[in-house]
Parts: structure tokens; sequence; C-alpha cells
């Protein structure tokens, strides 16, 4: 960190005092959301201030996601747009972040076709950014820190998106390999935060008003395992839920095959954590789930919500789906389909296959026509319409307490927030009442979300 302030001040001597824009943005999950909000605690201590206009920037940081091969083409779309800005200003800095860059034939790909980039910083580097800047203000061009994965994450600020709702991670990495994922590669092995730097972060949130704290990793359940002092995933829950404030507690995602009855039984016994579990199956066929590398069977899987279900029929699930995982047959699809409806979902976030250079399962030969992928895709959507209309109903009558979050894109004097479920309400309302909580009586209810009135 001393290292880094004198990198910071070196900078800013260079870029003077004069007031310089900043414009970041992040794709992908919510981790890479959080670190873009690192990224902009680093640039705010340089000075810069922000702008969403990327014309009026003078440095323009894309914080990128590799999950998919749409969201690199985004990517790439974006980084040719950009030419011409460069054009324009020839002082403007450009930089790739996030997970993309930690690919080494992406990082290559730039390197080479895309001179319009300054700099590239990996997902471990993000405190190397002062030190990435210094060397493109002095003319050097590529600084491709990848570095180790070091514990960046107790970084003195962050510059947050929301004044209500926070993400914190607990755990950065994953050591799960499912066989179609490239997270494992571009985010290193599991590193869990020490619980008290944590628990300190969410009473600071708290203490500044935040009323959502959303609990990050790519599987919150093995939090701790990396820590050596017996500390669980439940254990710090139960700690988190002790902080004084009204404020609800979430956290995404929680891998099936860690998902306990302690884990279960403590989003019960905890006031303040949201009744709502977001539980990716991605297949409901025990053939594929064992292809993918998912280690449970669809028996296991639905013994966890069977067990949810019989402490409270209503709790409210969520998942992801990846439809047409090489060779995934027909009948293997109409598994996905049958659980699907069985177990009824409030909402489900699915995908379509895409192959990740360096995966296992990139190295299969895939038979399945894209045609055949996109119309099962057209049927699970329709199918999870039925069963989320059918669902919704179950909330007409009753009251909810809503997060209030912004204000309707679709009616003027109405606004929209979060259920403790995670579903969506909408109701007449001002928007001053944006970052609060509302009691509604709920009155209508659609397929993806429903209505009411304040109470
Ligand atoms: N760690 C989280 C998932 C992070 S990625 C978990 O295990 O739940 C978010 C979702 O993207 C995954 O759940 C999966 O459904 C989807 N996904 C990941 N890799 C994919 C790929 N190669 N093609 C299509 N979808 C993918
Ligand atoms: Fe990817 Fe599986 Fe890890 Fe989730 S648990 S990030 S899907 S490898
Ligand atoms: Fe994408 Fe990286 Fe997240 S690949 S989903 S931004 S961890």
């Amino acid at each position: 960190m001393i290292e880094n302030d004198i990198t910071i001040n070196e900078v800013k001597k260079i870029l003077s005092d004069k007031k310089r824009l900043a414009y970041v943005r992040s794709f992908g999950c919510q981790l890479n959301v959080s670190d873009g909000e690192k990224i902009k605690g680093l640039l705010k201590r340089i000075g810069y201030d922000f702008t969403d206009d990327e014309k009026q920037a003078d440095i323009i940081i894309l914080n990128t996601c590799a999950v998919r091969e749409s969201a690199e083409e985004r990517v790439f779309g974006i980084i040719g747009s950009m030419k011409k800005l460069k054009e324009e200003k020839p002082s403007l800095i450009m930089g790739l972040a996030g997970c993309m860059t930690a690919q080494e034939h992406v990082a290559e790909k730039i390197k080479k076709s895309y001179p319009q980039i300054d700099f590239i910083m990996g997902t471990s580097a993000i405190n190397s950014l002062p030190k990435l800047l210094l060397d493109c203000l002095k003319g050097e061009k590529f600084s491709a820190d990848t570095g180790e994965y070091d514990d960046f994450s107790e970084n003195p600020e962050q510059v947050r998106e929301s004044t209500f709702k926070a993400s914190v991670p607990i755990m950065f990495g994953c050591n799960n390999f499912c066989t179609y994922c490239i997270v494992p590669y571009v985010r290193g092995r599991e590193r869990s935060r020490k619980p008290e730097d944590i628990i300190n972060e969410v009473r600071n949130l708290v203490s500044n008003g935040y009323k959502e704290i959303m609990l990050l990793g790519q599987n919150v359940n093995s939090y701790g395992k990396d820590l050596g002092n017996n500390m669980t995933f439940p254990a710090l829950l139960r700690e988190i839920n002790k902080i004084d404030g009204d404020f609800i507690i979430r956290f995404m995602s929680s891998h099936p095959k860690d998902a306990s009855q302690e884990l279960i039984d403590t989003i019960f016994s905890c006031d303040k954590i949201a009744k709502h579990l977001h539980l990716p199956l991605q297949s409901g066929s025990n053939s594929v789930l064992e292809r993918m590398n998912r280690r449970y069977t669809i028996e296991q899987y639905s013994e966890t919500v069977d067990y949810i279900r019989s402490n409270d029929p209503d709790f409210s699930l969520t998942t992801d789906i990846i439809v047409g995982f090489p060779n995934e047959t027909d009948s293997e699809f109409r598994e996905t389909l049958d659980i699907i409806k069985r177990i009824r979902y409030d909402n489900i976030y699915s995908f379509i296959y895409s192959r990740r250079t360096g995966t296992k399962a990139s190295e299969i030969v895939d038979t399945i026509p894209e045609e055949v992928k996109s119309l099962r895709m057209r049927e699970l959507l329709e199918i999870q319409r039925e069963v989320s209309t059918e669902n919704y109903k179950r909330f007409v009558g009753r009251r909810m307490r809503i997060l209030v979050d912004g204000v309707s894109k679709k009616r003027t004097g109405y606004i929209t927030g979060k259920s403790n479920e995670f579903i969506i309400a909408e109701f007449a309302g001002d928007k001053s009442m944006i970052g609060s909580f509302v009691e509604i009586e709920v009155t209508d209810s659609m397929n993806w979300a429903v209505s009411g009135r304040i109470i």
C-alpha cells in the first residue's frame, strides 16, 4: 500500500491538478462489478472524477467478462468503436481489466490487433493500476500486469454504484472446475477473506445507511475452508445477522453440492437473511451433470429442495440452466424441463452453452446443431413463463416488504423494488422512497413481477 501511495503521488504530479474524467464499465457478474468499484476507488485517489459518457473521458477502463463468447464479442465491438475516440483525442488512455485479460490468447490478440489499448490489467492486479498508469504516462505500452493472485480485497476506498445496496465479496476464485466454465482459469483458486474484515465492512455499510448486503463468491458454501480456523459460511451468516440495524442479507452463488442442512437452518433462523436461495441446477439430467463435473445428482439436489420446502412450501428458489451442453440429447433436455416444472422456480437464468477455450468441455466434439439449441431455449423459456405466471399468483392478497430501488420504466408515478423473496414489485409511489423499505399489499401478479399498493 505504501508503495502504491508513492506511485499515486507520482501520477498525480504528472497529471497536475487539472480535473480528469474516467469512464469505467464493468461487464459480467457482481463480483466483477465489485472489482469495478475498487478500480474506481483507486482512480478517485489519483484525482479522477467519473463520467458516463465515454466521449468526455480522459481514461476508459473496460472491466471485462469471459464467461460466454457473447460477452467477449460485445467488448471487442466496443474496443473497435473506441478506436475513433483515440484518434480524436490521442491523450486518451484506454485499459482493459477483468476476466478476458486473464486468458493468454485474448491478451495476445489485443496486443496484436488493437493498438488503441494502452494497458491490460489482470484480475489479480487491480492494485497495480497506479503503476500501470504511470507507465502509460511515461509512454510505455502494454504493461500487461497479471501477477499472482494477491489479496486485493482490503482496498481502503471503493466507489460504490448504489447508496443503499452493497456487494461484499467474501471470497475470490473457484476450485470446482465445472467442465464448461472458464472462471477457475481466470480467477484462480479459492481465497476467503478474514471474517473480521467482512464483518467490519458490513458494519460500516449498515451504519452508512446501506439496506441490502449481498455477500458474493463463486461458491459461498466453501467459504472459510482455506482459512484453517473452522470458520464456515453458516457461521459467518450468523455473525452478520447479529449486526444491529434494519437491513437484509443476500448471498450468491451457492453450489448445490455444498448446500448443507446447516445452511438452510441458518436461513430460517436468522431474521435478516432473505428467504430466497439461488441454487444453480445447470441441468436436470444426471448424465449431463456428470459430464459437467457438477458433483451432485438430481436426487441429492431434490433432497435439498424438499428439505427447504418442508420448512416453507412457498420458499423462493431461482436457478441457472445451461441449454445445449455438448451432445445433450433430446431426452436429457426433457429431464431438465421436467424438473423445472416440478421444482417451480420463481425465476431461471438460462444460457445456451458457449465453448470456452481451455476448458474440458471445449475438447468434446459436439454434434448438436445450434438451431436445435435455440429451439430448446425457446421451449424452456416458454415453460418457465407458465411456471412463473402460476407461481406469482401465490403472492396476491399478501403483504410484502419491499426495498424500493427505482422508478418504473413503463408507468409514470410508479416505483419498483425487490421483495425479501427476490420478487420484483411495482406500485404507485414517489421516487423519494428509493433506498428505503416499504410495506405493500399485492393486488395483482404477472410472470415477471407483482403489483400492489403501499399500506
Ligand atoms: N459460480 C457460479 C456461476 C458463475 S457463472 C455457480 O456455480 O453458480 C454464472 C452462470 O453462467 C453459471 O451458473 C452457468 O449457468 C453459466 N455459464 C458458465 N459457463 C458457461 C458457458 N461456458 N456457457 C454457457 N453458460 C455458462
Ligand atoms: Fe464455474 Fe462451476 Fe466454479 Fe461456478 S462453481 S464458477 S460454474 S467452475
Ligand atoms: Fe464473467 Fe469473470 Fe464474473 S468470467 S461471470 S466476470 S468471474
